[in-house]
């Protein structure tokens, strides 16, 4: 709540019920002082857009917090962009061949439109062979493979974005292709038959069916050491991509903080480096999948929630120092939809905290930090 309706509400009730004092005004009003401002407007203000990630997985899943009518809620207070989970992505939209099912992902998409919210695409190429379905990795592309992979992926981006048309503003077009231990482009059935053609097609496929629409590439080098190999290579890329005019607008940085297991050994010079070198080229950034993996932090929850509010500060103060950063989104909001919790759970068999708010709901550090650093932030 903005600080201008809490003054007419109290202004109303003062009015109402005659009282003057502040004593007895302050202790009629706790609720309303403690609501705090949506994070939404908070970003608004300096340009910015909120959002998160939401899934359209079975009810009680870690996939499914769209089930859950106070996370509905919650998204709608809090966001003005939403992602889906895993809706968007070829093994919900053609998990089987010769049949689309964009039910899940159109659930979300009219929802976040229906509510006054963007919709963010992701993804239409995850050029990674442990996230393509079956039929795709048995798919034969005959005697001439580069011919059929180009009709192949232009075929799939064609009808996926116009039945988007006009409806998702940003598209994760191309995600986490570079292989992190080696920095060079993952092999794929899509590489093999095209080598980098397939990357390329996927972009000028993206442009032509959904013009005007932010083509990004996002993937997941993070800034704690032991990512040196996948950011030289996403940097590569990048530069590959800019000097053979492949139509990208935007870099995603996924920002899983702590992926690696550690929160604490950051390489600030390095990390800036590359994002100065990534805004030299041109492009502008976006925030796609924040939440803080703490899997090796301590038990106790006071410190483990100060520990990751302080990282996510951290991070955010830095990356919203960039003008050319245009939104924030987190992967989930609420803790037990994390899928940090099947992919990383604790050794300890504690639930992860990821996110900005807990099981209850109730806001957490993480959630402070994020407002904090949308505050300090300069505009854009
Ligand atoms: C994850 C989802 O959260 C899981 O539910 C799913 O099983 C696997 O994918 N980087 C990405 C996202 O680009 O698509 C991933 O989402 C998380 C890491």
């Amino acid at each position: 709540m903005n600080s201008s309706r809490l003054l007419s509400r109290r202004q109303t009730l003062q009015a109402l019920a005659g009282i003057t004092a502040t004593g007895a005004l302050a202790s009629a009003l706790p609720a309303f002082a403690a609501s705090p401002t949506p994070l939404k407007d908070l970003a608004a203000e300096k340009g910015l857009l909120f959002g998160s990630a939401v899934g359209a997985g079975k009810p009680g899943t870690l996939t499914g917090s769209f089930e859950n009518a106070r996370y509905r809620e919650l998204l709608k207070a809090e966001c003005n962009v939403l992602v889906a989970e895993n809706e968007h992505k070829i093994y919900v939209i053609a998990n089987q061949p010769d049949r689309y099912d964009f039910e899940p992902a159109d659930r979300l998409t009219n929802f976040a439109l229906e509510n006054g919210m963007k919709m963010r695409g992701h993804t239409l190429f995850w050029n990674r062979v442990d996230f393509l379905p079956q039929w795709v990795l048995n798919y034969d592309f005959g005697p001439f493979p580069a011919i059929e992979g180009e009709r192949f992926l232009r075929d799939y981006i064609e009808t996926v974005c116009n039945h988007y048309k006009g409806r998702i503003y940003s598209w994760d077009v191309v995600n986490e292709t570079i292989d992190p231990q080696t920095g060079l482009v993952r092999d794929t059935p899509f590489t093999k038959a095209m080598g980098f053609d397939a990357l390329r097609v996927a972009y000028e496929a993206a442009r032509e069916y959904a013009p005007g629409t932010e083509l990004v590439y996002n993937d997941y080098m993070g800034w704690e050491k032991g990512n040196e190999t996948h950011r030289n290579g996403v940097l590569k890329l990048l530069e590959k991509f800019k000097k053979e005019n492949v139509p990208i607008d935007a870099f995603g940085v996924q920002s899983h903080l702590g992926n690696d297991g550690r929160i604490d050994n950051i390489q600030h010079k390095e990390w800036k480096a590359f994002i100065d070198e990534i805004v030299g080229m041109g492009y502008n950034l976006l925030i796609t999948e924040l939440d803080v993996n703490d899997k090796d932090l301590p038990a106790d929850i006071k410190t483990r929630d100060a520990q990751q509010a302080a990282v996510t500060k951290d991070y955010l103060d830095f990356m919203l120092s960039y003008p050319q950063l245009k939104a924030v989104l987190c992967w989930g909001l609420v803790d037990n939809y994390s899928w940090l919790q099947g992919f990383a759970p604790r050794a300890d068999g504690k639930p992860q905290r990821p996110t900005p708010y807990d099981t209850d709901f109730k806001p957490k550090p993480i959630r402070e930090a994020i407002a904090a650093a949308f505050k300090a932030a300069p505009a854009r």
